[in-house]
């Protein structure tokens, strides 16, 4: 079947099996390997996308029912040369040790922060609970999320 999704503003159109999952889509057939997959299906978080602008699991969606949506993956999220906020803070909070989490997490926070700008600790640990990470222990994550939240209302 032929499916037309836009990622990162650039329409895409492929015939792909009815099974292909969203996040197969994005990373074979589009070769945008910045979105993870850490698990068989839907523990993990690492391959956290925004679909339509809510952040979903790609692991969980079919290619096909993404038909006709707007996709952004971790590629997508800067603003040409200008980091989001989320990906700053990751960066000024050290909110990363592998990177593998990462992306995921990213586009978990930065959907968090679209919906509520200021979060506090417990919100940014409650809405990333399905984003699991074996390195950092989260607290440097959690720190990452404020620093975005406390610069974007700057
Ligand atoms: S790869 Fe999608 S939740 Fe783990
Ligand atoms: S930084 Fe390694 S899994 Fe999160």
């Amino acid at each position: 079947m032929k499916v037309e999704i836009t990622i990162n503003g650039i329409r895409t159109s492929h015939e792909v099996e009815p099974r292909t999952l969203l996040v197969h889509y994005i990373r074979e057939v589009e070769g945008l390997t910045g979105t993870h997959v850490g698990c068989d299906t839907s523990n993990c978080g690492a391959c956290t996308v925004h679909l339509d602008g809510e952040a979903v699991k790609s692991c969980t969606v079919l290619a096909a029912q993404a038909d006709g949506s707007e996709v952004t993956t971790i590629e997508g999220l800067a603003d040409g040369d200008e980091w989001h906020p989320v990906q700053q803070g990751f960066h000024e909070c050290h909110g990363l040790q592998c990177g593998y989490c990462t992306p995921g997490m990213v586009m978990a926070a930065a959907a968090l922060l679209e919906e509520n700008a200021d979060p506090t600790e417990l919100e940014i640990r409650t809405n990333l609970e399905g984003n699991l990470c074996r390195c950092t222990g989260y607290q440097m994550i959690v720190d990452s999320v404020r620093w975005a939240a406390d610069r974007s209302s700057q």
